[in-house]
């Protein structure tokens, strides 16, 4: 029996994988924004002390769109705060629960491999000029990207296998997060054009049972994406994970 920590498990993609692992017999911790708000630092560092010592996978599914700047109180924007730092600290938090397991596995629902636009703000990460939903959404999925290849170059002897994971328009309900007339037209477009939550689950289930074996892979919706692409920068992602270990030991937890 594995134990799996999803964050996000509680509704969309995170809870349709939640519930297929149960019931195949896995032992899963669903979080959601009740058990700990992943936009702080300080509860995504309690969060990861109260995990168990050992974690077999680990799969980051929290997010949420934003369509106005919200600062949180530790002075992050708010989808910088949710989409990168929480998932940086909890891997690398969990890495030696994690290295415990006989086949760990680190999947990460993010954007990788999807509309080539979005970049790092270097001067501005959080946004405080030009903020959108897209801006944000996009700096996010280029973060993870990077943040994957930091993870992996951190510890070449590590067995822990990293999977940034595209699962492309799934019609998860995302749609509520936008305001009339777009709020519509997405969630028609989710309904025509999106997969299921329960497809999509279940890709990831299968995905699960029989993980890549290379220390990193990007996959959009199972298609591999060429780790070559510039998205994947070693040298920026060295300076990434620099930044975000700065920024969250400015926290002081
Ligand atoms: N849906 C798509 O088309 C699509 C496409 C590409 C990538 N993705 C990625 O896939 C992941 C899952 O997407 P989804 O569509 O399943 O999203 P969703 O249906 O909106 O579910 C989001 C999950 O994140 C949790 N969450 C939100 N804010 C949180 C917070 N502050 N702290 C802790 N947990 C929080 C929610 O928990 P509560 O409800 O308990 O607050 C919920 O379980 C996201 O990372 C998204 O970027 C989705």
């Amino acid at each position: 029996m594995r134990t799996v920590v999803i964050t996000g498990g509680t509704r969309g993609i995170g809870g349709g994988l939640a519930a297929r692992l149960r019931a195949q017999g896995d032992e899963v911790i669903a979080i959601g924004s009740a058990d700990a708000d992943l936009t702080s630092v300080r509860q995504a560092a309690d969060l990861a002390d109260r995990l168990p010592d050992r974690i077999d996978v680990l799969v980051f599914a929290a997010g949420r769109f934003g369509a106005q700047r919200v600062v949180t109180t530790e002075g992050f924007e708010q989808t910088f705060a949710l989409y990168v730092l929480s998932r940086h600290l909890l891997a690398e938090r969990l890495r030696p629960a994690l290295e415990g397991a006989a086949q760990p596995v680190i999947l990460n629902l993010c954007g990788t491999g999807g509309i080539p636009a979005g970049r790092i703000h270097w001067d501005d990460l959080q946004l405080t000029r030009g903020y959108s939903l897209l801006t944000a959404t996009m700096q996010g999925a280029r973060a993870n990207d990077l943040m994957g290849v930091a993870f992996a170059d951190r510890d070449p002897g590590s067995r822990i296998r990293y999977v940034l994971y595209n699962p492309l328009f799934v019609d998860s309900g995302i749609h509520r997060y936008f305001r009339q007339p777009t709020r519509a037209l997405v969630g028609a477009a989710a309904r025509l054009l999106g997969s299921s939550v329960e497809t999509a689950a279940r890709r990831l289930t299968d995905l699960l049972a029989d993980p890549p074996s290379a220390p990193l892979t990007a996959l959009r919706r199972g298609k591999p994406v060429p780790l070559t692409a510039p998205e994947f920068d070693p040298t920026a992602a060295a300076r990434l994970d620099a930044t975000l270990r700065r920024l969250i030991a400015d926290v002081s937890i």
